[in-house]
């Protein structure tokens, strides 16, 4: 099947508004063999998900059957009773060294979607500098990708995947070619922005501390056929922060999930 991935990101959502995510009955095989079997999975708006499962359990197709990237052999999917084709999604690929257009300066990167969707010169810019505070960009956008360090890629990635305000933002894995100070760094710009936009967020993770320090809901899933082993709520108050670590709660919730984990993964 050939996708433009982009084609998902040229709508536009002029208010930022979350949209809750509903997948009922969903049914997928690979090469003959279940993957997922009548699966259904609420996400809701405005908060943060985290998706915590066993390698090769189906996280990556998930998204990509979300987005459309991937067909889906049966079951309904719905956009908080919006039309599909009224939906923008943001998504930010695992590997953020072949998501990047090599040819295009950072700074046109993230102008990319908005170009696509018709914004005058004016608007892209000012949607960019908007970012840029947002993020508090510290290096020269006008570098080419390949001048940039993993970190500052990754944040150009996200920041382009933002760019036209889209209901949902999908990331897969975004910091797991990261080093520890960069994923810190980014972790927490990309909870500040969700704290002032409310954008619905779903991210993939293949570290539970990260998932619970970020997540509003850990959704645990078990290896495949892939079920929901337990979808785990954490309620402590943003803005996190290195101390939300040490939290009781958060200890216990971590503890939780790992015993899930071990339980449904293995
Ligand atoms: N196009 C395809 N054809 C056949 N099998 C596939 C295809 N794409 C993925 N798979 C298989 O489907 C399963 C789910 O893959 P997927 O990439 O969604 O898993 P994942 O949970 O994201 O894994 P990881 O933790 O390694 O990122 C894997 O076993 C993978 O080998
Ligand atoms: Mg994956």
């Amino acid at each position: 099947m050939k996708v433009n991935y982009l084609e998902h990101q040229t709508k536009v959502n002029p208010h930022q508004t979350g949209l809750d995510i509903s997948v009922s009955g969903l049914t997928k095989y690979l090469d003959g063999k279940p993957l997922y079997e009548d699966f259904d999975l609420h996400i809701s708006s405005q908060k943060i998900t985290c998706i915590f499962g066993p390698n090769g359990c189906g996280k990556s197709t998930l998204l990509n059957m979300i987005s459309g990237l991937v067909p889906i052999d049966s079951g309904q999917l719905s956009f908080g009773g919006k039309p599909r084709s009224e939906v923008s999604l943001g998504y930010v690929f695992q590997n953020y060294r072949d998501a990047l257009f090599p040819w295009l300066r950072a700074i046109q990167n993230i102008e990319y979607p908005l170009l696509s969707a018709g914004f005058s010169r004016l608007k892209r810019r000012a949607r960019v500098e908007e970012l840029i505070h947002q993020f508090n960009v510290g290096f020269d956008l006008s570098r080419y990708p390949y001048e940039l360090s993993g970190g500052q890629q990754q944040l150009v990635s996200i920041m382009r995947a933002l760019a036209t305000r889209p209901h949902v933002l999908f990331l897969d894995e975004p910091f797991s070619a990261l080093d520890y100070e960069a994923t810190l760094a980014i972790r927490d710009k990309l909870q500040d922005v969700f704290v002032e936009t409310g954008v619905t967020i779903v991210m993939i993770s293949h570290d539970l501390e990260e998932a619970v320090y970020l997540a509003d809901h850990i959704l645990l899933l078990t290896k495949r056929p892939t079920r929901i082993a337990e979808r785990v709520v954490f309620n402590a108050s943003r803005p996190r922060t290195l101390e939300t670590l040490s939290d009781p709660e958060f200890v216990r919730i971590k503890a939780h999930s790992l015993e899930v984990f071990r339980r449904e993964a293995s």
